[in-house]
Parts: C-alpha cells; sequence; structure tokens
C-alpha cells in the first residue's frame, strides 16, 4: 500500500485514477444527455475543481458548452471556518442561461450554498451541480448536487484537486486519512 505523508498525517489509497476517470466519463455522459442543445456554461470552483472541470468539460465534448472559473475560499486546514470569500469573481453575463457549478467536493454544503444563493440573483434559466466527492452525513445545508462523482463518508480526502492547506493537489489518486 502506498501510503502518503502532509504535516505529520498519514493518508491511503481510497479512489484509483481509472475508476475516477470512468465515472466521470460517465457524469459526462449523463450531463451530455441533459444538456443537449443548451449550450451550458461550466463555472469550475478553484482551486479544487480544476482537474475534475478538466475532465469534465472533455467529457461532453459535442454539446457546445462553455467553461469559465470562480475561485473561493472556505476551508483552513481539516475544518471549515464557514464563510466563503470570492477571492476571483466571475466576469460573464449568466441571464437565461444553463449554468453547470463544478466543485471537486460538497462537504457541508456552506460553499455551495452561497455560490448558488449568489448566481440565482443573475437569473440563469437553471443552476446545476456537478461534484467529484460527496460527504452526505457532512451536509447541513438544504442542497441537493445534481451530478455526484462519489459519496463517501464523513473523512478527510486529499488528492485529484483536493489539498491539506495546499498541498496534495497534485496527486492522482485520492487518498483518505488513515486511522491508527
Ligand atoms: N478534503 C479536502 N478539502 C475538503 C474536504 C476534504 O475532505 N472537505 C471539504 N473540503
Ligand atoms: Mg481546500
Amino acid at each position: 500500500m502506498k501510503y502518503v505523508e502532509y504535516e505529520g498525517m498519514t493518508f491511503e489509497p481510497y479512489i484509483f485514477r481509472d475508476t475516477i476517470d470512468a465515472r466521470i466519463k460517465e457524469l459526462g455522459k449523463e450531463i451530455t444527455r441533459d444538456c443537449a442543445g443548451k449550450s451550458p456554461l461550466f463555472i469550475c470552483v478553484l482551486n479544487g475543481a480544476f482537474p475534475f472541470a478538466s475532465d469534465l468539460f472533455r467529457a461532453c465534448e459535442g454539446i457546445n458548452a462553455e467553461i469559465t472559473f470562480i475561485r473561493l475560499k472556505s476551508y483552513e486546514g481539516t475544518g471549515t471556518t464557514g464563510t466563503v470569500k470570492e477571492v476571483m469573481a466571475l466576469q460573464e453575463d449568466i441571464k437565461g442561461r444553463t449554468v453547470i457549478i463544478v466543485e471537486d467536493i460538497v462537504d457541508t454544503g456552506h460553499t455551495i450554498k452561497q455560490l448558488i444563493d449568489r448566481l440565482v440573483v443573475k437569473e440563469p434559466a437553471e443552476i446545476k451541480v456537478a461534484t467529484l466527492l460527496f460527504k452526505p452525513e457532512a451536509l447541513v445545508e438544504d442542497v441537493n448536487p445534481d451530478y455526484v462523482g462519489f459519496s463517501i463518508p464523513k473523512k478527510f480526502i486529499i488528492g485529484f484537486g483536493l489539498d491539506l492547506n495546499e498541498k496534495a493537489r497534485d496527486l492522482n489518486d485520492i487518498y483518505i486519512l488513515k486511522e491508527n
């Protein structure tokens, strides 16, 4: 087993790259089917969602989709602060459009809820949420992601875009905090 260490914590492999790739292709097919003719705008939530968004966007080839980026910050270390700061704002006019928010993870739901609230006032036709990972047991907000890669337990994970204090995003597989 290939463990990795960050800040004195040990993480073990949890979801392998092949499995992630296959699942993203499936999600791409679902979105392609649901959004054909809608020319959706993907909004990739930086920093964590960039590897997922890159793969998911290309798995939706042929629906004339566009992609843009927004940068939010809400999470410190392994705990949540609950407040979301928009460090890089959305430039596009989304009025009347189908918008697909692309997230790395929906945990408590605070981030996604605040983002949805900010987008709703811009009057898009619809807002869908695609997340690579979802922790249903951690959810406290009333949000329900439309496209979920993997539902996972309430444990800390890293890799494939997910960080521990900005490190570990480069890991190709997803790792979970090891319990001793
Ligand atoms: N890992 C990394 N970032 C996160 C997590 C997690 O488990 N949950 C919310 N942000
Ligand atoms: Mg993070």
